[in-house]
């Protein structure tokens, strides 16, 4: 089982939101394309702030613990592909904040 994690924070204290540039359209996105699949074992999570404001909108795949900056609406498919079959999407991976 895959789970994602979305930043949809809008007020990050004066930097750049996730909320604010499109990730909300991304989980839409990705969610549109699970449900296509008739993928069950998925879940899909906006979530707060996760740090990396200015790299954002961010997300988060657990349990494998990737991270991805600068997502927006077109990424979906790749991401989803990184949920579904463990396929990294190295074009959008970003080091884990503080390491
Ligand atoms: S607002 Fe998304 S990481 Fe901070």
């Amino acid at each position: 089982m895959s789970h994602l994690f979305v930043c949809t924070h809008t007020n990050a204290s004066g930097k750049p939101a996730c909320g604010r540039r499109g990730s909300e359209a991304l989980i839409r996105s990705v969610q549109r394309i699970l449900i296509e699949r008739g993928a069950g074992s998925v879940f899909v999570t906006p979530c707060g702030c996760l740090g990396p404001c200015f790299d954002g909108p961010n997300a988060v795949v657990y349990p494998d613990g990737v991270w991805y900056g600068g997502l927006d609406e077109a990424d979906a498919e790749a991401i989803v592909e990184h949920l579904l079959a463990g396929v990294v999407y190295n074009a959008k991976r970003v080091d884990p904040p503080g390491s």
